[in-house]
């Protein structure tokens, strides 16, 4: 297939701080996987991240690592076009022009928003708005598929309900409905507590976390006290491994937690040593990421600024 023949696939991660295996298995190795089949587009999110993340030094310093990170589990840079979303900043005007067809009740339904609310956090606006410019970061490169983790599906729902609601109020065809990809087994990564991996529990094992950490982390995963499987440490350690090879090994040291939580160690720290020692080589020229960064964007900006004449000329501005 050529190149434009294929169906464009594009997610992106928020640039909030390093990214977790469940960020990896939930969303990065899917990019991997698919980046043959599709026209990949992959960007750092840092205007979402804006919404948490307010300090120069460490937005800029995350975006840039991030980047690394997608290059060092593996994205091919000659097949995906890896970008930053604050590049194109058309993003933003659709962003806003959906803003004008979209009502508060609407968005206050977004689990999002009814999360920070419930844990009675100080909402910003961008936090309140953040599904607009999501939606807004997926129609405009005229996405098919988005590869995410269950958390996104709703997010998706609001991109395909904004597409659907401009093409019937502005009487037009422009937006296509994109469909999520979500990957069943993966859909959900617990933490080492059980509950669903994420930075915001603390819960979270890095990436590219050192042989320490990892051992550190692992051991606080959380066991009950009674004999059996330990379930936290299986459902983590099924990333890992097949099941077929598990169910030999948790038989054989049934009740031993200590020693299943050895050998998940192992494996996690067998899993992450290519992936870091990667990591660090391209880290060594940061100049070449920024660079990659910055022609994607170029080149990005022709297919957006073609999308945004059709969007402008639709609404009548
Ligand atoms: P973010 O940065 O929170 O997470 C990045 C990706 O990791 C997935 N993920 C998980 N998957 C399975 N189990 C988990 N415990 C887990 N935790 C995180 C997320 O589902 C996500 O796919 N809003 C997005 C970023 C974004 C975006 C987009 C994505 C902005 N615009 C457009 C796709 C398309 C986010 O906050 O992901």
């Amino acid at each position: 297939m050529t190149e434009t023949s294929k169906k464009v696939l594009l997610s992106g991660i928020q640039s909030t701080g390093r990214p977790h295996i469940a960020n990896y298995f939930g969303a990065m190795k899917q990019y991997v996987d698919l980046q043959d089949q599709y026209d990949s587009k992959i960007f750092i999110a840092d205007l979402h991240s804006l919404t948490t993340v307010q300090n120069k030094e460490e937005l800029s310093q995350n975006t840039l690592d991030l980047a690394i990170d997608y290059l060092a589990v593996g994205l091919d840079p000659k097949k995906v076009t890896i970008f930053k979303q604050s590049d194109l900043p058309e993003v933003t005007e659709l962003a806003w022009i959906f803003n004008c067809i979209t009502t508060v009740p609407y968005l206050m339904r977004a689990h999002s928003f009814k999360d920070a609310e419930a844990k009675n956090k100080e909402i910003n606006v961008g936090l309140f708005d953040y599904p607009m410019l999501m939606a807004a970061d997926i129609l405009i490169h005229n996405s098919d598929i988005v590869p995410v983790g269950k958390d996104q599906k709703q997010h998706l729902e609001i991109a395909r309900d904004t597409a659907e609601k401009f093409n019937r109020v502005f009487n037009t065809d422009i937006f296509k409905m994109p469909e999520p990809y979500i990957v069943d087994s993966v859909a959900i990564v617990p933490g080492i507590d059980g509950q669903k991996m994420s930075k915001s529990y603390n819960n979270h094992i890095p990436l590219f976390s050192t042989d320490e950490e990892v051992k550190k982390l692992v051991m606080s995963i959380v066991t009950d006290s009674g004999a059996g499987i330990p379930v936290n440490v299986y459902n983590i350690h099924k990333l890992f491994r097949d099941e077929k090879y598990l169910d030999k090994l948790y038989k054989e040291h049934e009740g031993k937690y200590k020693a299943l939580k050895d050998a998940l160690a192992e494996d996690i720290i067998a899993f992450i040593s290519p992936l870091r020692a990667r990591r660090e080589e391209i880290a060594k020229d940061p100049e070449a990421v920024r660079e990659m960064l910055k022609n994607n964007a170029k080149k990005l900006k022709l297919e957006v600024d073609e999308m945004m004449q059709k969007v402008r000329e639709a609404v009548g501005l």
